[in-house]
């Protein structure tokens, strides 16, 4: 399949190959360049590609160095993957990309992935929207090198007591704490997700007050994702959806 002379900015999924999606697996076995960070996507990706496929590995590179391989790359008709880990719409820095691809007037497309909130979910056996229980769900990250806005700050988030997916955190773990237990109980239970999905992938359940401390026991400072939900603790509670007493459209009453 001849792909379209195109930069494809492409979610790789948390890491096990098989959460590709379809369309992501279809552009990686054809495209003509691929960049990706190899820190962040596993290389086994990399088996779906063409044997003469070109690789340019980007964790040595600026923004700066990538996006004018990238235009000159498709200025000479050739199709190009950006592979980024999870999905692309979360702390993946596509933004400033597009931007520089769109004022060249280069082509481009975005292909979602599964992100790491999604996978931790899927592991842990969870629903993070239990009926009753908890109905929102806050993706956030502790500020790092990227400030995040006072406005956003964690304690805030931290007061709606929703399902909360915090990224980018392991290094600033016990200010995390503190600001969550500002106002979830100590007891809430946290899931501390190391690298879901590749080899050396593990999860630690423990209450609020133990975040931090496991943390630094495990030495976690990378590629770890903190899921802190009312949910996790929760056996009894049950969605309306399919219960005999709720009808809809497709299952009136009898
Ligand atoms: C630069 S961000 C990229 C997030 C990515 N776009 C996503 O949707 O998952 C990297 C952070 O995402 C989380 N993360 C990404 N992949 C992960 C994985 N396989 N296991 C655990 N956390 C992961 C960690 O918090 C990590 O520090």
């Amino acid at each position: 399949m001849k792909l379209n002379p195109s930069v494809y900015i492409v979610g790789a999924g948390p890491g096990e190959p098989d959460l590709l999606t379809v369309k992501a697996q279809k552009l990686l076995m054809n495209a003509d360049v691929i960049f990706f960070a190899d820190s962040l996507v596993p290389s086994e990706i990399l088996h779906l590609c063409r044997k003469d496929v070109e690789i340019i590995r980007t964790a040595n590179k600026t923004l700066e160095d990538i996006v004018p391989l990238m235009i000159e790359r498709v200025r000479s008709h050739k199709s190009v993957v950006r592979l980024h880990s999870g999905d692309p719409s979360l702390y993946s820095a596509i933004h400033e990309q597009m931007q520089l691809l769109a004022e060249a007037e280069v082509p481009f497309e975005v292909i979602p992935g599964i992100s790491a909130f999604q996978a931790a979910a899927a592991k842990l056996k969870v629903e993070l929207t239990v009926p009753g229980v908890v109905q929102s769900i806050i993706l956030t990250r502790i500020s790092g090198r990227t400030q995040v806005p006072t406005r956003e700050e964690l304690a805030s988030l931290a007061a709606h007591q929703a399902s909360l997916c915090l990224y980018l955190a392991a290094r600033h773990v016990e200010d995390a704490q503190a600001k969550l237990t500002e106002h979830y109980p100590a007891d809430t239970q946290v899931a501390i997700c190391f690298r879901l999905g590749w080899h050396d992938e593990k999860i630690w359940v423990v209450p609020l007050k133990e975040m931090a401390e496991c943390t630094h026991k495990e030495k976690l400072i990378r590629t770890t994702l903190y899921v802190i939900s009312p949910a996790l603790g929760e056996a009894t509670a049950r969605s309306r959806l399919y219960h005999p007493e709720h009808t809809h459209l497709f299952r009136p009453r009898k």
